[in-house]
């Protein structure tokens, strides 16, 4: 496995990868991988890619610094799970070379609206401009590219579907599905800090989708039964919605069909978010 920092390196390796008839996989993370991203290292190497793995905590998807300060740093782990899942190129930059204003704000910011707004930008403002702002350096950097997202992050695929298609990326967006641990807990780099006590509490989030997914019933019986499923575990709720899953809109009671139900809480200070899909079927008038 190449090991490369500095940009121009990275920059140079795609574009060498390309002129030898090769297709770049690129999957972006913020390290402290799991075996959601070894999925991820898995899709990208099933289709053929070439695969390109970066790891970066991008301070400016952190609305909260506390959260930027205790987010899970695993450098070696993390390395030898790229090697043994045949990451091609892992690459690590510096913030200095991705971010040369950081502290300060930088003078260019991808902002996407729409699928960005409501959900996960409520209690985490300005989330979206940074990982649009960052994804799209990454895609920048790389070149024309496969590029492999975890669908536990919904709302995140459609923020990013929608930039690379307003600002004409070559990049090929792929969802790979969420993995779970065997209780129905979705893998996320946040559960490592959860009590044990809170480890089992967050088994309502898997617990409230798998129950609506069940049963097709109007939208406003999905939010309720999400909620109640929720709160009755003892989880602060911060949404349980549901939504078009292609537009993010809030679905209403006269709609019917596929739609997609997400949910995020807060368990132990720490937050949590899952999705799943959800048949609508419209409330009689
Ligand atoms: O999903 C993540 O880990 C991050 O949001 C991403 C896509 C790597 C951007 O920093």
């Amino acid at each position: 496995m190449k090991s490369l920092t500095s940009i121009e390196e990275w920059r140079d390796y795609c574009e060498r990868v390309r002129r030898a008839g090769g297709r770049v996989g690129l999957v972006p993370t913020m390290g402290a991988l799991h075996d959601g991203h070894a999925s991820l290292f898995d899709c990208a190497r099933r289709d053929g890619t070439v695969v390109v793995a970066t790891i970066f905590v991008n301070p400016r998807q952190f609305s909260d610094d506390a959260d930027l300060q205790t987010y899970p740093r695993t450098l070696d782990d993390d390395r030898a799970m790229a090697r043994r899942h045949g990451v091609d190129c892992l690459v690590e930059p510096r913030l200095d070379e991705m971010w040369p204003d950081y502290p300060l704000p930088t003078a260019t910011t991808v902002s996407v609206r729409g699928v960005a707004d409501g959900l996960e930008s409520v209690g985490r403002p300005g989330h979206f401009d940074g990982v649009a702002s960052v994804v799209a350096k990454l895609l920048t950097i790389t070149g024309p590219c496969v590029a492999y997202f975890g669908e536990k992050d919904f709302q995140q695929v459609a923020v990013v579907r929608a930039m690379v298609r307003d600002l004409g990326f070559a990049a090929t967006v792929v969802a790979c599905p969420t993995i779970r641990e065997s209780d129905g807990v979705a893998l996320s780099s946040r559960n490592r800090r959860l009590s044990p006590s809170g480890r089992a509490r967050a088994t309502a989030l898997s617990r409230a989708l798998a129950q609506v997914a069940q049963v097709p019933a109007s939208a406003s019986v999905v939010r309720a039964t999400l909620r109640d499923t929720l709160e009755d575990a003892g989880v602060m709720v911060a949404y349980a919605d549901v939504v078009d899953p292609v537009r993010l809109t809030a679905s209403g009671d006269d709609e019917s069909g596929e739609r997609r139900a997400l949910v995020a809480a807060i368990i132990d200070g720490v937050r949590l978010i899952d999705n799943g899909p959800v048949t609508l079927v419209a409330r009689e008038a």
